[in-house]
């Protein structure tokens, strides 16, 4: 590992949680140079939805390589594009009759974020934009402004203005609906609210420690946003692409977003950014958002491979499946250790495991490593272990995983001095 320290700035950042040397993977595992075998519940981040490796892929890029197809193209005509376009719209526009222009935006999520706040100041002509407490939309300069998280902002020191963040759904608890408390600021020409060009939302916030948005509080965003001639962006980056079990996140609420941007998993391990837009606000002049890398031709092969998960609805029941399998378990594990006050929350294949108590999430995680897990923390104090295994894992790897966590929250509750399991509390 030393390599690591003497070259690569101090940024980096899991391989500190994860100090080893990772070679190979496929499906839902992976293996570091010493062939030791972790399970991974951290999914890349959410960009391995569709599994490490997944063979469908691996092929079509393996053929397309051989036979020299174009690797870049700017936002030139390519064949892999052409295939992707139809694909995506036959796949997952056509059937649920929605209606997008698809824009290539630079090859990470927070380049399509940047895209979709850009194009919404510019048709609406605002410059306020309406965010969310504990949102997290990216760290490049705009997408970093419509993010809560003080750990990410406050180096920065740029201007963070043209921004005004309300609170999420349940921020204060279940009682209070925070979408009244929205509505009222934009009703009164008093409150210092700016009119927004948009508001922009993530239906489960991942990062921000897995909050879920109920549906009854995402169909009244969208009014108010109809009401005040605002527009709704929806980032899909972390929990689209099936991971609440539905293609988007949105689908059960029935919502209907202006602009949704998608990455992650949407190029299926390769990067891919992409923002859908309704066919009305497409008021970009030609070339008046460009980037060298729009669009990666590799990534659109190994999309359109992985599209036909979408062809029936074996996915979406899958999910829906190990989904209480995972539910069940962290019941069981919050029941047997009630000392630690765990609370879960979740939708599909992402779940949160929220034990209050400083570091204790970051020592799961670390003991989990241990023994053969891989697991990630969210939240702005790391309280959360974020459960977002392969959507396509097999039913016993997810109960092993599932296993190895109830193991290492014993470890650690016996490792905290003064805490004997079930009789002190573990401050
Ligand atoms: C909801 C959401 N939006 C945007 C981003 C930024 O994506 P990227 O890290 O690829 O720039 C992330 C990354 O975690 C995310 O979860």
């Amino acid at each position: 590992m030393r390599i690591f320290d003497q070259l690569e700035s101090q940024v980096r950042s899991y391989v500190r949680h994860f100090p080893t040397v990772f070679n190979k993977a496929k499906g839902s595992y992976i293996y570091d140079e010493q062939d030791k075998e972790y399970i991974d519940f951290f999914a890349g981040a959410g960009t391995l939805n569709y599994g490490h490796n997944n063979p469908r892929v691996s092929d079509a890029l393996v053929e397309y390589i051989k036979n020299d197809g174009i690797i870049h193209g700017l936002d030139k005509a390519t064949s892999a594009k052409k295939r992707f376009l139809e694909t995506f719209y036959s796949t997952i526009l056509e059937p649920r009759y929605m209606e997008y222009k698809m824009q290539f935006s630079g090859p990470t999520g927070t380049n399509a974020v940047e895209t979709a706040l850009k194009l919404a100041r510019m048709v609406k002509g605002r410059s306020n934009v309406i965010s969310f407490t504990n949102a997290f939309h990216g760290l490049t300069m705009g997408s970093m402004a419509v993010t809560g998280n003080a750990f990410y902002r406050d180096e920065a020191f740029i201007n963070r203005s043209n921004v005004t963040f309300m609170p999420y759904d349940g921020y204060f608890g279940d009682e209070v609906d925070t979408s009244v408390y929205l509505r009222k600021f934009l009703e009164d020409k008093s409150s210092g609210v700016d009119l927004p060009a948009a508001i922009i939302l993530e239906t489960v916030q991942a990062e921000g420690g897995v909050n879920v948005a109920s549906d009854p509080w995402l169909k009244e965003i969208e009014q108010i946003c109809r009401d005040f001639d605002i527009l709704l962006i929806v980032d899909d980056i972390q929990v689209g692409n099936g991971r609440t079990g539905t293609f988007f996140s949105f689908e059960s609420s029935g919502i209907n977003p202006d602009i949704i941007t998608l990455s992650k998993s949407i190029g299926g391990g390769l990067p891919l950014s992409l923002v859908l837009i309704k066919p009305e606000l497409d008021q970009w002049r030609p070339g008046e958002h460009t980037g060298t890398f729009r669009g990666n031709n590799l990534a659109f092969i190994a999309s359109t491979e992985l599209l036909a998960y979408w062809e029936n609805e074996n996915l979406t029941e899958a999910v829906k499946y190990k989904e209480k399998i995972l539910r069940e378990g962290l019941e069981e594990i919050a029941q047997k250790y009630p000392t630690i006050e765990a609370q879960i929350r979740g939708n599909g294949l992402i779940y949160g495991f929220n034990i209050p108590f400083q570091g204790f999430c970051s020592d799961v995680s670390s003991a989990a490593f241990e023994r053969g897990l891989i697991i990630e923390l969210a939240g702005a104090k790391d309280d959360v272990l974020k459960f977002l295994p392969p959507l396509v894992i097999e039913e016993e790897l997810l109960k092993q995983g599932i296993a190895i966590i109830d193991d290492a929250i014993g470890v650690v509750l016996d490792q905290r001095t003064g805490m004997i399991k079930g009789e002190v509390a573990c401050l």
